[in-house]
């Protein structure tokens, strides 16, 4: 595995794949790498040669009073990682690389990035969508990979992606989860012992929407409570929100019809952990995936 620092270095390597005709596939992350980082390399290897990994834990989608300084950085054990993988190339930029004295254009999706995590992280996915175009922009892969994970983030890339044109065809891969339910996150690892195992709550709330879903109830309002309900009884945990919106718009689903998304946020303690559950309707017939 090669280790690249600089943009002009990446844009050189994948200038000359493309040339001789490879199809590269890339993984965007921060690194602090895990489980669900590994599907999203196992998904690109099985589809695209080389396969390129960046990590690089960006500033601008950090807000003040947000954990950038605290985020987990490990790059030795995630090169180690990702070179037992066989990935070909580990695009590790500095900040300065990237973010250059002078530096002053943003990519804005306007409407959904103003929604659930947007809403509370103001200005966290303009800097998302930003270092992800300029990702795309220098990687230049064939497909790049994102997880479910993040539903709303992978939205808005989907939406960037066609609004300027971009080639790289978006993926959009499943989310890895510990035995006990809870979703692979970097930042699990700020959970204190008692609240990792609160946690698993995020997991049986969705469980009780998908129950509510098999037990007939298509409206949204009510799965949120169904979900809520579960939430309510840990006392470790507060909700930040709990919604069931459409795939498109990221807005209030109503009556479940198409494909929806319940979303949740919850806090224990200064640590808000995300999770999802996709429900699929298609003539009448509804699919949850957790
Ligand atoms: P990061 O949190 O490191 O995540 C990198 C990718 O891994 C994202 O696409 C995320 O959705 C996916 N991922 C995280 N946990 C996962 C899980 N349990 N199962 C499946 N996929 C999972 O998301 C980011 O970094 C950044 O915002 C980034 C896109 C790199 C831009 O800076």
């Amino acid at each position: 595995m090669e280790i690249i620092r600089t943009v002009e270095w990446m844009k050189q390597v994948s200038r000359r794949a493309r040339e001789e005709g490879h199809m590269p596939g890339f993984v965007p992350t921060m690194g602090a790498l895990h489980a669900g980082h590994v599907s999203l390399v196992r998904a690109a290897q099985r589809e695209c040669s080389p396969v390129v990994v960046s990590i690089f834990v960006n500033p601008k989608q950090f807000g003040p009073g947000e954990d950038f300084e605290r985020y987990p950085r490990a790059l030795e054990a995630d090169s180690q990682l990702l070179e037992s993988l066989g990935v070909e190339y580990l695009f590790a930029p500095e900040a300065a690389e990237m973010y250059p004295p002078g530096f002053s254009s943003y990519a804005e999706v306007e409407g959904i990035s103003g929604r659930l995590e947007g809403r509370a992280r103001p200005g966290h996915f303009r800097g998302v969508a930003t270092v992800v175009l300029k990702l795309l922009e220098i990687v230049q892969p064939w497909r790049a990979y994102f997880g479910r994970k993040d539903a709303q983030q992978a939205r808005i890339i989907q939406q960037l992606a066609r609004d300027f044109h971009l080639d790289a065809e978006i993926q959009v891969c499943p989310i890895v989860r510990e035995e006990d339910g809870l979703a692979l996150s970097s930042r699990n690892a700020y959970l204190s012992a008692e609240d990792r195992r609160a946690a698993t709550v995020l997991h049986r709330a969705l469980g009780a929407a998908r129950d509510a879903v098999a037990r007939g109830e298509r409206d949204g309002t009510r799965l949120e409570a169904a979900a809520r309900e579960v939430l309510a009884k840990e006392p470790r945990a507060a909700a930040d929100y709990v919604e069931v919106v459409n795939a498109e718009a990221f807005e209030p689903a109503g009556r479940i019809r198409g494909t929806c998304y319940a979303l949740l946020a919850v806090f224990f303690g200064t640590t808000r952990l995300l999770d999802n559950m996709r429900i699929e309707e298609k003539d009448g017939q509804v699919r949850c995936e957790i």
